[in-house]
């Protein structure tokens, strides 16, 4: 029998992180350079419902029935099963791979997520639309830390620039101007999870200052979104760095980060922020193409372990 595959991006905040959790919008866009990819093949003497799950990247190769309930892929896969309304899966093997670096705020656990959904839909003859995979995708998120926003599993599924509100229906974000982005790790992982708790507790210990914060982040993000419309990206470089800034207030950043988005904005970015939770993880730098090979070379000379180029592509939303 044929085995199916199916791939899903990698993704990246602009604007918005942590205030997103808080119902504020963020702004998101797919990173196609960076892919997950799911295989799934039929495992046709092995009995009903068993379903092994390979996943190298984080070494795991283990029976679905044989990991916690609170796993990924338990949580995955109990979410799909109930979906489809099925009693059993019939027994198979899912392959998932990787090229989007785990735990640096790019949404592996989701493309990850989402790439497996698209494949064992396909292979169940139930194909799933973009809005069913990004649903479904959430259900895995909530492994990562109990309040996701849905950010991730939407930008994801969707495989489009989104305006992201939290619990309200998804909105795509018309880009006018391609541009592009380098993007460089830190190397230093961080728990989402953690991040999201620490910002919690900030947030209730002084709800005005947080809530000022957040407030401030949703103008630029809504400045940004007025901005990536009509192509004025002279203000899209200083509205990031200044994103980095609140970010710093909120306590998600770390000296590390501060000084790659310091040698980005040496080295002739337009602007540049941590992505993501924060603590660890990246920091996107905004620059013209002819100046990203510079600016990504300069920041490798300054302790980022990796970096990737991207372009986003403009869009209709
Ligand atoms: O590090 P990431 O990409 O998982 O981003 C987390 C973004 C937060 O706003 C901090 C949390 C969320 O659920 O949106």
């Amino acid at each position: 029998m044929p085995s199916i595959s199916a791939s899903a991006p990698g993704k990246i905040i602009l604007f918005g992180e942590h205030a997103v959790v808080y119902g504020h919008p963020a702004i998101a866009v797919p990173v196609e350079g960076v892919r997950a990819k799911a295989v799934v093949m039929a495992r046709p003497t092995a009995p009903q419902g068993s379903v092994l799950i390979d996943a190298p990247d984080i070494s795991l190769n283990a029976l679905l029935a044989d990991l916690p309930q609170d796993h990924a892929f338990s949580r995955l896969f109990t979410a799909l099963q109930s979906y489809l309304e099925i009693d059993h899966f019939p027994a198979f093997h899912l392959r998932v791979t990787s090229s989007i670096p785990i735990a640096s705020g790019m949404g592996s656990g989701a493309a990850i997520a989402v790439a497996a959904l698209r494949a064992v839909g396909t292979f169940l003859g139930r194909p799933l639309t973009n809005e069913e995979v990004s649903l479904l995708a959430y259900e895995s998120e909530k492994a990562y830390h109990g309040t996701p926003s849905g950010i991730d599993n939407t930008v994801i599924g969707y495989t489009k620039p989104v305006w992201f509100v939290r619990g309200q229906p998804v909105q795509f974000l018309p880009i006018s101007t391609p541009f592009t982005l380098v993007i460089a790790s830190s190397g230093i992982h961080s728990s989402t999870a953690d991040v999201v708790s620490a910002v919690r507790r900030n947030h209730e210990a002084d709800p005005a200052f947080s809530d000022s914060i957040f407030q401030h982040i949703a103008q630029i993000s809504a400045d940004a979104a007025a901005a990536l419309q009509t192509g004025n990206m002279a203000t899209l470089g200083p509205l990031m760095t200044e994103n980095h800034q609140l970010l710093q207030q909120l306590d998600v950043s770390l000296p590390e980060l501060d000084t790659l988005v310091e040698i980005a904005l040496q080295a002739g970015a337009l602007g540049a922020k941590l992505s993501g939770a924060g603590r660890g993880g990246n920091i996107i730098a905004l620059v013209r193409p002819e100046n990203a090979q510079t600016v990504a070379d300069a920041l490798l000379r300054h302790d980022a372990v990796e970096t990737i180029l991207t372009t986003i592509a403009a869009t209709e939303g």
